[in-house]
Order: structure tokens, then sequence, then C-alpha cells
């Protein structure tokens, strides 16, 4: 009996001292594991007489489930003691600074590109595609520019492998071959048929044999395009004009049409937007020098023909001009090469951030 009392207390008396987890279950293998205090009593049962056996049996049993109510108790005040501590060591300074994290940035051809869409968006103009590599009669033949002819000389063309049929295949020197592509499209047809106008722009990548400070082997073209029964010169001009004004946000910018030769349109004229050098910095809208950013014209009725349409019937204007180059002239970056060295201290420079708003 005696033994039952001590092994009683010296086992609540662990228990209730545990001062961590391990400590606690120390506290009840000492108990009631294998070898533990209570344990063995239960294995002196086995000598004692029936009625004893019984009486002490219960005493035995009572002292275990008592035991294991104290480590249960034990147990659930270290767990809150323990979360009480950790609460109160680990504080959150909600005032320190946020980390910094990474933004990306929109490249400057991306941003000009979108520029572009909203601008002409505006006037009405669709955005149409086409593919890099274009055949020759795309890229040339029906645009007025038939195989010997000297203006192939124009254009420092990428010719590729012909296809498996013979047609003679190019990295495209120009979105020009877009126009043709459009012109023949069916529903395009059926639409300017019904009386309707086509106006698409198409902003891409193109190639030509260069490589210097202000030329890149690939480079970006937007391509402009509107043919109905009655567009004629002074829409072009309107056009322009406006898109010049719009985009490099100067309302007096001074622009400049002069007369000059394309094979796919008749009368051409490049276009210059005024600028000035003073100090050997460039800038846009002012002084007495002029820089070319693009050539136009009215669609060669040669070209509208070679596109299933019948110039008597439809005329219209094109465009074509250097996204790189106007990029370069509105946010004053000075080397073209550098636009396509994957620098990432350029981009982050001269990127734009995602949500800029376009106009
Ligand atoms: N395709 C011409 C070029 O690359 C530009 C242009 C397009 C000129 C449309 C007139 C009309 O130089």
């Amino acid at each position: 009996m005696d033994d039952l009392s001590t092994i009683r207390s010296a086992a609540l008396s662990a228990v209730e001292q545990a001062a961590d987890l391990a400590a606690l279950d120390a506290a009840r293998v000492a108990a009631l594991g294998k070898k533990g205090s209570v344990t063995g009593l239960m294995k002196t049962l086995g000598g004692l007489a029936p009625d004893q056996r019984k009486e002490f049996g219960a005493r035995v049993n009572q002292l275990k489930g008592e035991i294991e109510v104290a480590l249960e108790a034990r147990k659930s005040a270290l767990g809150s003691a323990a979360l009480a501590a950790r609460l109160a060591s680990e504080k959150v300074d909600v005032s320190l600074p946020v980390r910094p994290e990474g933004h990306g940035t929109l490249h400057p051809i991306g941003q000009v590109m979108d520029e572009l869409g909203a601008i002409f968006g505006e006037m009405g103009f669709m955005w149409a595609d086409g593919p890099d590599i274009e055949d020759d009669w795309h890229n040339f033949t029906a645009l007025n520019i038939p195989p010997d002819h000297p203006a192939r000389q124009m254009q420092d063309t990428f010719y590729l492998p012909p296809r498996a049929d013979g047609t003679p295949m190019v990295l495209r020197t120009h979105t020009s071959p877009v126009q043709a592509r459009t012109m023949l499209d069916k529903n395009v047809q059926q639409m300017l048929a019904d009386g309707g106008s086509l106006r698409v722009i198409v902003p891409g990548r193109t190639f030509r044999i260069d490589n210097d400070a202000t030329h890149t082997p690939m480079f970006h073209q937007v391509e402009g395009l509107v043919i109905d029964r009655n567009t004629h010169m002074g829409h072009l001009k309107g056009c322009l004009y406006d898109f010049c004004r719009a985009y490099f946000e100067v309302d007096e910018l001074p622009i400049r049409f002069r007369p000059s030769y394309f094979p796919f349109t008749e009368p051409s004229a490049e276009v210059d937007i005024g600028c000035s050098w003073k100090g050997g910095e460039l800038r846009v809208g002012a002084g007495d020098s002029w820089l070319e950013i693009l050539g136009s014209g009215m669609v060669h009725p040669n070209v509208i023909a070679n596109c299933g349409l019948d110039p008597a019937v439809y005329q219209g204007f094109a465009f074509g001009m250097g996204i790189d180059r106007i990029a370069m002239l509105k946010y004053g970056i000075p080397d073209l090469r550098s636009f396509f060295d994957a620098d990432l201290r350029w981009l982050r420079h001269y990127g734009f951030s995602a949500l800029e708003s376009v106009r």
C-alpha cells in the first residue's frame, strides 16, 4: 500500500514539474512505460490472492488513469506556454519597410507599338499581321517590283533557300508585303465591295543586311494602308499630321512632305519632322533641322490590280515608318543596337512600367 502512494506522488510530481514536452515524455515512460513504476505494480498482481488482486488491481488502474489525466493536463499547459513564449518573442514589426520586389519593364519597342495601336485605333485602323519569312512575290512582285527590277537593289535582302516547289523566299525587307496579303483577303474584298473602307496598321519585324549605330539587321516597321473609293492625298497628309502630333505630343510639330520614289506608290513622299541639335542634344519639334521618319504615297494602280482589286474603282494610301527610329526620337535613346542587347541595366533605365497609361 505504501508502495502505491509513494509511486503515485513520485509520478504525479514528475509530471507536474516537467519543464518541457521531452521531460513530460520521460515522466510518462517512468510511470507507464514497459519498465515504469506503475507497470511494475501491475506485474505484482499475479502473485496476489484473488480477492486482494481484485481490490489492488482496481487501485492500480485508477492510479494509471489519474496519471494519464495529469499527463494530458500538463501537456496542454506546456503547449499554451510555448505558444505564449513564441508570441512574446516573435513580434511582427509592421512599421518596417517592405522588401524590394523585382518588377519587369516593357521594352520601348513594345511600348511604342502600344502607342501606335492607341493612336491609329482612334482613327479607325485595325491591327494586321504577316509572316517574317516571306515569299518573293509578296515582298517584291506584288508591290510592283518585278524580278530584275533595279528597285530590288534598294534593299539589302536576306535571301533564304527556296521552298520545295521552287518559290524563292526572303526575310521580309519591309512590312509592305502585308499590304498585298490584306488586299487579297476574301473578307476584305467583300467588305470593300459592300462599300466599306480598309484601314490597317501592321507593326512588326523587318530584316536587312545592315549593321551600325542606326541600323540593325533586324528592326521594326509599322505599315499603314487605307483603301476605299475616295481616299486621296489630302487624307494621307491629314492622317500623318495627326499621327505625328499625337505621337510626339507636340502641337506645333513642323512636318514636311518631300517628293520621293517607291515602286509601290505614285505619287510618293517622304515625311520629315522638325528638330534641333542644340548642344549636341536632339529635340523634336523645334529648330531648323529635319529628320526623315517615314515613306508614303498613294498605292500604285499596279499594286491594286496585282492584289485582285480594280484600280479604276479603288484607291488609297500607304505609309511605312521605322518604329525603332521613332522610339529613339521620342525617348532620347542614342544607339539602336542597345535595343537588342538584352542588357538588364538598359531595360531598367529605358523600360516602361506595365501600367504606364497609353495616351
Ligand atoms: N516599304 C517602304 C520602305 O521600307 C516604306 C513605304 C511603305 C513607302 C509604304 C511607301 C508606302 O522603305
